[in-house]
C-alpha cells in the first residue's frame, strides 16, 4: 500500500470524529473575537486534517504532520478534557467563550485551560489554513493586504521577521480588528489572539505554528527556511474566507 493511500486511511479514519468536533470545522466557519461561538462544546475531540499526512511534501514531512497531530494536539486535547472535567459547569461554554474569559475561571483550572485549551483551539485552526492545495488570495484580502502592509512582499516580510522574533515556543498571527485592519501579532506558547490576556487581541485570519515540534525534524535550529516553505502550504481560499466573513 503506497503511503499516501496509507495516510488517507489514517486521516479518514479521524473524519467521523472532526464532524462530531464541531461542526464549524466542517464548514471552515472560524471563531472570532468578535463573533465568539456561543454554548457548550462538551468533551473534545481531534479534528480531521481534511488531507493526508503527506500532502504538504516536500514543506512539512509526513512524519512531523502525524506526530503534530496525533500526539502534540491530542495531549492538548486529552488535558483540556481533564480540566473541564475538574469544573463541569464549563461545559456550558464554548472553547471561545472559555478562551475569552480566562480571567474569571475558577483558578483550578485557569492554567490548564489557557495552555491546554489555547493548545487545541490553535492547532484546530492551524490545520485549516494550511494545505495542499494551489489556492491564492482573492481581491479583497489582497486589497485589505496592500492598503495594511503596501504589498504581498511586504507582508511575508513582516510575518517572517515576527515569526523569527518569537522567543521559544508560541504563534504568530495575522489578524483584523473590529474594522477590518489587518495586523500581524505574536503570542508564546499557546496562547491566541482570542483570550482576555493578551496585550493585541483581533480576529485570527492567518497563523503560523513556530514551536519546534512543527519543524524540528524537516529544519532542525532552521526556523527561517520553515517560514520560506510555508508559503507554499497556506490555503488561501480558507484564510479569504476567515477574512471575509
Ligand atoms: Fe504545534
Amino acid at each position: 500500500m503506497s503511503s499516501n493511500r496509507r495516510n488517507f486511511i489514517k486521516t479518514g479514519g479521524l473524519v467521523l470524529t472532526g464532524i462530531v468536533a464541531g461542526a464549524h470545522m466542517v464548514s471552515g466557519f472560524v471563531p472570532t473575537h468578535s463573533a465568539i461561538i456561543a454554548g457548550g462544546e462538551g468533551d473534545y475531540t481531534l479534528p480531521a486534517l481534511g488531507y493526508a499526512y503527506d500532502a504538504l511534501e516536500p514543506h512539512i514531512d509526513a512524519r512531523t504532520m502525524e506526530i503534530h497531530h496525533t500526539k502534540h494536539h491530542q495531549a492538548y486535547i486529552s488535558k483540556l478534557n481533564a480540566a473541564i472535567a475538574k469544573e463541569p459547569e464549563l461545559k456550558t461554554k464554548s472553547l471561545d467563550q472559555l478562551l475569552a474569559s480566562l480571567k474569571t475561571l475558577p483558578e483550578s483550572v485557569r492554567n490548564d485551560i489557557r495552555n491546554h485549551g489555547g493548545g487545541h483551539w490553535n492547532h484546530r485552526f492551524f490545520w485549516t489554513v494550511i494545505g495542499p492545495g494551489n489556492t491564492m488570495p482573492s481581491e479583497k484580502l489582497m486589497a485589505g493586504i496592500i492598503n495594511d502592509f503596501g504589498s504581498m512582499e511586504a507582508f511575508k516580510e513582516q510575518f517572517e521577521k515576527k515569526s523569527m522574533s518569537v522567543f521559544g515556543s508560541g504563534w504568530c498571527w495575522l489578524i483584523a480588528d473590529a474594522k477590518g485592519k489587518l495586523m500581524i501579532s505574536t503570542t508564546s506558547n499557546q496562547d491566541n489572539p482570542l483570550m482576555d490576556i493578551v496585550e493585541t487581541k483581533g480576529k485570527p485570519i492567518l497563523a503560523l505554528d513556530v514551536w519546534e515540534h512543527a519543524y524540528y525534524l524537516n529544519y532542525q535550529n532552521k526556523r527561517a527556511d520553515y517560514l520560506k516553505a510555508f508559503w507554499h502550504i497556506v490555503n488561501w481560499q480558507s484564510v479569504n474566507e476567515k477574512f471575509e466573513s
